[in-house]
């Protein structure tokens, strides 16, 4: 999602640093970024001209060394420890008047901002994946966040051709809360063999009108990451309801985390 971030900022004229921990991760990013603009150009919606500018505001960096930004948005992977440490460094190199945003899915805002010593200077803004076509933007205000900083946010979630959605830092937020237990209960379904992978998905999509029925949307999101979200409900309400299937256990357990490992529910 990153790097769908930071293809939207540079395409609304913002200069940014795509940030990864290796190389590697920065120039699959670029790559990304590069197809996603060449399809533009196919379509005749970005000419040539417009495609070299937007890649000339992304500059690569593998290091956190003196990040001069305006506004950091992590995008690390859904885990907690991870992201208190990126925060906590953040807080370390970039300007004391920079925001600082998370983009995470579930993890609780008011968490990554007492790790800083700017919390009310830190907010969560989550993105939908694909980012460059999803319009939404959920703006997630910590305890502490305050008025300047929610206001920049939903200003930046609008030049970036967003809708900024505000909501308060419970767990799973907005969308996490309605969308994974949909998912989850379509996994109970497919384990307690109510319907196969293929029923469940078409239910949804010709019954309900979803563009991507629950299973295929669980492989595209990443089964680890639902697994950690459905964990976040789970832990955060102390709610049975929100128990992860057991399936979605077993399937993050033998590495079936969907699109991006080659097998979830489907095969890729
Ligand atoms: N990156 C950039 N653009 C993409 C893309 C990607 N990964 N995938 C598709 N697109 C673009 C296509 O180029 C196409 O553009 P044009 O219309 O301009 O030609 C457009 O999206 C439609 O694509 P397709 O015709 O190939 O396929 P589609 O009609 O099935 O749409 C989809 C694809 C937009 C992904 C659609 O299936 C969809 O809306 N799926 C559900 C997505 C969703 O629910 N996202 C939220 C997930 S939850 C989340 O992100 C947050 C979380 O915390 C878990």
């Amino acid at each position: 999602m990153g790097s769908g971030i930071a293809q939207v900022a540079a395409a609304s004229g913002a200069e940014v640093i795509l940030h990864d921990r290796e190389q590697k991760f920065v120039d699959r990013g670029l790559s990304v970024i590069g197809k996603n603009l060449d399809r533009a150009v196919e379509k005749g919606r970005l000419s040539q001209e417009q495609r070299g500018h937007i890649v000339g505001r992304i500059r690569p960096s593998t290091t956190l060394a003196n990040f001069d930004v305006d506004i950091a948005i992590e995008a690390a992977t859904e885990h907690l420890e991870t992201k208190l440490e990126l925060f906590r460094r953040l807080d370390d190199e970039t300007p004391p008047e920079a925001i600082l945003a998370s983009n995470t899915s579930s993890i609780s805002i008011t968490i990554l901002g007492a790790a800083t010593s700017r919390a009310e200077r830190v907010i969560g803004m989550h993105f939908m994946n694909p980012v460059p076509v999803m319009k939404l933007v959920e703006i997630i205000r910590g305890i502490a966040t305050s008025q300047p900083t929610y206001d920049f946010t939903k200003t930046l979630a609008e030049k970036l051709d967003k809708t900024p959605v505000e909501v308060r830092d419970f767990p799973g937020f907005v969308s996490n809360r309605v969308l994974m237990p949909m998912i989850n209960e379509a996994i109970y379904a497919l384990y307690e063999s109510v319907g196969s992978v293929e029923s469940i998905d078409t239910v949804m999509k010709l019954g309900m009108n979803h563009p991507m029925g629950p299973l295929q949307l669980a492989d595209f999101i990443g089964l680890d990451t639902c697994l950690a979200i459905m964990e976040v409900l789970h832990d955060g309400f102390a709610d049975t309801k929100y128990r992860p299937c057991p399936l979605l256990k077993q399937y993050v357990a033998a590495g079936w985390l969907g699109k991006k490992s080659g097998r979830g529910f489907y095969q890729y």
